[in-house]
């Protein structure tokens, strides 16, 4: 099997921020109480006329300009997303024709928040086969499509974003291994209710807002931590590391209070572990996606380091890979 790794990288966050102090002025909440519940202090919005795909092209032109290849150059664009421009096409779709990338089949994973992971694993099984060169891989999200402004338990917790990388054929390092897992029994703790073909869109649906992102925070927090913690040690298990060897755990941007209790539970200490949370809040799919790019940018990440990609979502679903720099 071919090595496969990241060769370019690139993010987008829209412009607009909403603080904490904006936050109070909408829900019955405290800078305070989100931020040492959470992380949080701020989190990026949309503008009006922008899309999860919009986002996804700026952020994929940027990760192509570092690998130094051209849109032809792709042969595969996978972009995970749960907010989608719109039902169908997909959002890998509107990306190809936007970047004009006339050589490569595209598709959307919908892993929530595991999505980046997915798409990344998606990706090296084409290019270690040998069907596909080079691929772009995009965790895009517009979050704030999806969350109900009017509901302090959810709505302090997510922004929009997007991050792109791009993947092929590496001469050393590269994702040496990674660990996947589902459990759907868990579907009522993270969903949205209506806007499928369970409970397609109705006046009694927008009324009851179940459009908007529906959550069981408390059970979710240790549920997440457990999966982070087995998901990263079986893919360490599966590259013969432990976590003595890990240099930066890049995990999903979900809670910092989940990120603590996940590298306590591996021994790492915070130093190993990067966080931009405090930045940007839960971005689903783009989390550990800008979070790998803003290390990357910030020269938190040196050649030949061991870095661990982890996270977890709504699903429930999970996902670790351990690169080598
Ligand atoms: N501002 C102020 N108070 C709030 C609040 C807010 N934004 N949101 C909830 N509260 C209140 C609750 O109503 C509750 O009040 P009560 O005790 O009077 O009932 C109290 O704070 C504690 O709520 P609780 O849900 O127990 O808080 P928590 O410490 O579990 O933190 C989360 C809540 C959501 C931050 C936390 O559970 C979490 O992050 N869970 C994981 C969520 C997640 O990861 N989701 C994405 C998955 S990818």
């Amino acid at each position: 099997m071919k090595k496969v790794g990241i060769i370019g990288i690139g993010e987008y966050l829209p412009k607009k921020v909403l603080t904490n102090a904006d936050l109070e002025r909408m829900v019955d909440t405290s800078d305070e109480w989100i931020t040492t519940r959470t992380g949080i202090k701020e989190r990026r919005l949309v503008a009006k006329d922008e899309a999860t795909s919009d986002l996804a092209i700026k952020a994929s032109e940027k990760a192509l300009k570092d690998a130094k290849l051209k849109p032809e150059d792709l042969d595969l664009i996978i972009v995970a997303t749960i907010t989608p421009d719109m039902q169908f096409p997909s959002v890998a779709c509107l990306l190809q024709s936007a970047l004009k990338a006339k050589n490569a089949v595209s598709f959307d994973i919908a892993a929530a928040c595991a999505g980046f992971i997915y798409a990344l694993v998606t990706a090296q099984q084409f290019i270690a086969g040998g069907s596909y060169r080079n691929a772009l891989v995009v965790g895009s999200e517009v979050l704030s499509s999806i969350t109900d402004w009017q509901d302090r338990n959810t709505c302090v917790l997510f922004g929009d974003g997007a991050a792109a990388a791009v993947v092929s054929q590496v001469q050393s390092g590269g994702i040496l291994a990674s660990h996947l897992g589902v459990d759907g029994s868990f579907e009522e703790l993270l969903k949205i209710p209506a806007g499928g073909s369970r409970m397609p869109a109705s006046q009694k649906t927008v009324e009851q807002r179940m459009h908007y992102i529906k959550m069981r925070g408390n059970e979710l927090f240790k549920h997440a931590v457990n999966l982070m913690v087995e998901a990263a040690e079986l893919a360490l298990q599966k590259a013969s590391l432990n976590s003595s060897d890990v240099d930066l755990l890049v995990p999903h941007q979900a809670n910092i209070r989940i990120i603590q209790a996940v590298a306590k539970r591996l021994r790492l200490r915070m130093d190993q572990v990067y966080l931009n949370i405090q930045r940007y809040g839960n971005m689903s799919s783009a989390s550990a996606a800008t979070a790998l790019c803003d290390a990357l940018t910030e020269g938190r990440i040196k050649k030949g380091d061991i870095v661990v990609l982890d996270a977890f979502g709504a699903g429930l679903v999970w996902g670790a890979c351990v690169i080598k720099w």
